[in-house]
C-alpha cells in the first residue's frame, strides 16, 4: 500500500465543504443554458434519455475514478498523473493526460465566461424592468442587439474573468464553500418556482413530453438544428451518431469530468470519506437542477410558438418573457440571473484551478500571480467567442469535418465538450482501471475488493466507458 500524501493546497474543512465545492463545479451555465439549448436543437426526449443514461453509466463512474485519483496524487492533475504514472509502474507520459486537462479547461473557461457575462447583463436588464410586460418579439430583438454589441459583450466577460480571477487568488476553500452552501438552494428553489410559472403556461404538458417523449429518429438521423432530416442523394435520411456524441459530450461537461476539475478537488478531499456516495449526491443534484430547468423553458417556449432550436439565446429569449408576466417578475428575474452568475462562478474557479495548482507547484509561483496569468490569458482568447457572435459571426475557421459551418464559439465548444472531455474521461477510465492495481483502487475509494459496489464500479469503468467512447468516436471519423 502507498503512504497516503497531503496536499500542500490544504484540504477541505469537511465532506460537506467538498461535496459543496464539486456541485458548484458541476451546476453551472452547462444545466441552467446549455442543457436547453442542446436539448432543444437536438429534438428532445430521445437526447435526454442518452443523456441521463451517459450520466448513469459513464458519469458517475467517471467521477469516481477522478476523485479517487485526485485523493490519491494530492497535487494538480499534471503532477498527480506524473506520479501516479510511474506509482503504478507504468509510465510518466501519463502527464499528458493531465495537460489535456489544463488546456481543455482553459478554452472551455475563454467562452464560459463570455456566457456567463449574458448573464451578469440580463441581471441590470431585469432589475431595470426591461422585461415588463414584454412580449416574445421584444425579448428577442433585445437579445439580438445585445450580442451585436461587441463592446458590451467585453464589458461583461472581462468582468467575470475579474471576479473569477479574484476568488481563485484567494485559494478555493473558505469563500467557495459558505457561498455554495447558501446559494445552490437558493437557485434550486428559484427554478422549482419557475417550473410553477411554465405549469400556468396552458403548454406544460407539451413541454414534458419534449422533454420525456423520446424519439429516436430525432437522435439517429441528420437534421437541421430542431427541424427538418436532411437526406441523402437517394432522398433517404442520413443515420448519425453525432448526436449521441453531443449528449455525452454534455455529460461529462455537465459533471466537470473528463478534465481534471473534479480530480484537483478530489485531491483536497479528506480521507476518511465514501467517494462512491458523494459522487452519486453530487451527480443527482446536477441532473435534478438540469431537468428543472429543460421544465421550465419548454413549457414557455411552446406557448410562444417559440423555435426550440433556437441555439445559445434559448433562455434569454424565454425565461424574461416569463419574468415579464408573473407576479414579482422583475423580483424573480433579477435573482435568477444573480444566482445563474453565482453558479458560473463556482463552475469557472474549478475551470482554472488546475492550471493554476500547476503553475504554483511547478513554477513556484504566488496564487495571486498564477491567477492573474492564467486569468488574462483565458480572457485574451474569449475575445475569439465575443466576435462570434457579431462581427465574425460568418467566420468559420476550421471549415471541415464536424467543425464545417462552426463559428469559433462553436468550435471550442464542440472541439472541448465533445471531443476533449470525452477522450480525457475514457484515458482516466483506462489508467484507473487498466493501470492501477485493484488493490489500491479499492483501497482509496474505501471499498472491499470482493464487494459487489466495487466490482460493478470496476466493469463500468473497464469496459462500459471505453467502449461507449469508442464507439461513438468511431462513428464520428466515419469508420463504422
Ligand atoms: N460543469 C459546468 C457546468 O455545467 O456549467 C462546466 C464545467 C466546469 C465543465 C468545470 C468542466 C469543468 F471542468
Amino acid at each position: 500500500m502507498v503512504r497516503r500524501r497531503t496536499s500542500i493546497h490544504g484540504e477541505w474543512s469537511s465532506r460537506w465543504a467538498f461535496i459543496l465545492a464539486a456541485t458548484g463545479s458541476a451546476v453551472g451555465l452547462g444545466n441552467i443554458w446549455k442543457f436547453p439549448y442542446i436539448t432543444g436543437e437536438n429534438g428532445g426526449g430521445a437526447f435526454v434519455l442518452v443523456y441521463l443514461l451517459c450520466i448513469a453509466v459513464i458519469g458517475i463512474p467517471i467521477m469516481m475514478a477522478e476523485v479517487m485519483i485526485g485523493r490519491r496524487g494530492r497535487q494538480s492533475p499534471v503532477n498527480t498523473m506524473y506520479n501516479l504514472g510511474i506509482e503504478s509502474g507504468s509510465s510518466s507520459h501519463w502527464k499528458w493526460l493531465g495537460w489535456l486537462g489544463v488546456v481543455a479547461g482553459f478554452l472551455i473557461l475563454s467562452y464560459y465566461s463570455v456566457i456567463a457575462g449574458w448573464a451578469l447583463d440580463y441581471v441590470f436588464k431585469t432589475a431595470t424592468g426591461t422585461f415588463s410586460g414584454a412580449n416574445a418579439e421584444f425579448v428577442s430583438s433585445t437579445f439580438g442587439g445585445f450580442i451585436s454589441d461587441p463592446a458590451r459583450l467585453m464589458f461583461w466577460h472581462t468582468l467575470f474573468m475579474l471576479m473569477t480571477m479574484f476568488v481563485v487568488a484567494k485559494g478555493v476553500s473558505g469563500g467557495l464553500e459558505k457561498a455554495v452552501r447558501f446559494l445552490m438552494p437558493s437557485l434550486f428553489v428559484l427554478l422549482i418556482i419557475m417550473v410553477g410559472y411554465a405549469f400556468t403556461t396552458g403548454e406544460f404538458m407539451r413541454g414534458l413530453a419534449f422533454l420525456f417523449e423520446p424519439n429516436f429518429d430525432n437522435l439517429l438521423y441528420k437534421h437541421e438544428a430542431g427541424g427538418e432530416f436532411i437526406l441523402n442523394t437517394h432522398g433517404e435520411k442520413i443515420f448519425t451518431l453525432e448526436y449521441v456524441l453531443i449528449a455525452m459530450g454534455h455529460a461529462f461537461f455537465t459533471l466537470s469530468l473528463g478534465m481534471g476539475a473534479i480530480m484537483i478537488y478530489g485531491s483536497y478531499l479528506p480521507h476518511n470519506t465514501s467517494i462512491a456516495k458523494t459522487s452519486f449526491m453530487i451527480a443527482g443534484a446536477d441532473t435534478v437542477v438540469a431537468l428543472l430547468a429543460g421544465m421550465a423553458i419548454f413549457p414557455i417556449v411552446f406557448a410562444n410558438q417559440l423555435d426550440p432550436g433556437k441555439g445559445p439565446g434559448l433562455i434569454f429569449e424565454t425565461l424574461p418573457l416569463a419574468f415579464g408576466s408573473m407576479p414579482f417578475g422583475t423580483l424573480f428575474g433579477t435573482l435568477f440571473f444573480v444566482l445563474l452568475v453565482f453558479a458560473a462562478w463556482s463552475s469557472s474557479i474549478s475551470l482554472i484551478e488546475p492550471a493554476v495548482a500547476w503553475l504554483v507547484e511547478n513554477k513556484n509561483m504566488k496564487r495571486l500571480k498564477a491567477a492573474i496569468i492564467m486569468g488574462a490569458s483565458c480572457w485574451l482568447v474569449g475575445i475569439l467567442t465575443v466576435l462570434s457572435f457579431n462581427l465574425w459571426k460568418n467566420v468559420h475557421p476550421v471549415d471541415f469535418w464536424v467543425f464545417k459551418n462552426k463559428t469559433f464559439f462553436d468550435v471550442l465548444d464542440y472541439l472541448t465538450a465533445n471531443i476533449m472531455l470525452p477522450l480525457g474521461g475514457l484515458a482516466i477510465a483506462i489508467f484507473s482501471v487498466w493501470i492501477m492495481s485493484r488493490s489500491s483502487t479499492s483501497d482509496e475509494l474505501d471499498m472491499k475488493e470482493e464487494s459487489l459496489a466495487y466490482n460493478i464500479w470496476y466493469f463500468m469503468t473497464r469496459y462500459v466507458t471505453p467502449l461507449a467512447v469508442l464507439f461513438v468516436f468511431a462513428n464520428l471519423v466515419e469508420l463504422i
